[in-house]
């Protein structure tokens, strides 16, 4: 590896843990003003000094994140579709590696939608994306997207999805947790993140994925919703870092989520 995909790779993973706290707020690419992201900037800068690196879209990083902010960014470059649309799956790249490169960016970060009629389509966008980044030093992001079919989210299908990844070149993959997580993991020679999906029930099963899938070899976490639509996202992104970069459990990292939780509630009442 090359000093510059190196030294991006260590702003992404950092090499003191092996271990990678990613925020995600690109939904807006598809989603549009979804809920807790309606204006980012407000949702996003409390959140920054505690996430290794944030992920948006240039459009949301030149608006709503200043240059000498200091954060890492992985960039979204995929996209073209909406959620009201046709299909999900029918993405193209959205961004040049030129003006990437402009945002002095950590990384790139493209959905592949394996099994879905853009299959061929979404891989061989990953693909060129490799090639880029191989030539410019920048590592490249495949997230295993499942559109709006949850369900399949599964060991077989995600293992599948995940060592395609690998195959062709990508440096980190991000996908979902699921049951014998472990499968996905020992079967996929890229490091692995977890995305959140949807806002679960409760902050422990946040905490429990998060346990889990470092427990069975994932590197970290890619988080969006889960974070910032909660009502502490500070405290909850917080908690989820100890789980990541301390080796907290569950309960532990609970206990630091509703301590922080009270902390900011007694000075808001004190303000
Ligand atoms: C959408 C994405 C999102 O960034 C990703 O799903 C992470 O966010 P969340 O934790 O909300 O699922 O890649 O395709």
């Amino acid at each position: 590896m090359d000093w510059g995909m190196k030294n991006r790779m260590a702003r992404i993973i950092n090499p003191k843990t092996g271990r990678a706290v990613m925020l995600a707020f690109d939904h807006g690419y598809f989603l549009g003003p979804t809920h807790g992201l309606e204006v980012p900037r407000d949702t996003i800068a409390p959140l920054m000094p505690y996430a290794d690196t944030i992920m948006l879209t240039r459009g949301v990083l030149r608006t709503s994140v200043d240059p000498d902010s200091g954060a890492n960014v992985v960039l979204r470059v995929s996209g073209g579709t909406s959620i009201v649309g046709a299909d999900l799956s029918n993405e193209g790249l959205t961004t040049s590696f030129k003006d990437a490169i402009k945002l002095n960016v950590a990384g790139v970060g493209i959905s592949v939608f394996v099994g879905s009629d853009h299959e061929r389509q979404t891989l061989l966008n990953l693909a060129e994306l490799v090639n880029l980044g191989e030539e410019y030093g920048i590592p490249v992001l495949g997230i295993t997207a499942v559109g709006k079919e949850l369900e399949k989210r599964d060991a077989r299908y995600l293992s599948l999805s995940c060592r395609i990844c690998a195959e062709l070149g990508t440096h980190i993959v991000k996908t979902y947790y699921c049951e014998e997580f472990e499968k996905v993991t020992g079967s996929c020679p890229a490091p692995i993140v977890i995305a959140g999906g949807p806002k679960l029930e409760t902050e422990m099963d946040v905490f429990e994925i998060t346990h889990s899938a470092i427990q069975q070899g994932a590197v970290g976490v890619d988080m969006g919703r889960n974070i910032w639509q909660n009502s502490h996202p500070v405290a909850m992104l917080r908690a989820v870092r100890s789980i990541v970069h301390e080796n907290n459990n569950p309960k532990q990292a609970h206990d630091l989520y509703l301590s922080l939780k009270s902390d900011e509630s007694r000075k808001i009442a004190s303000a």
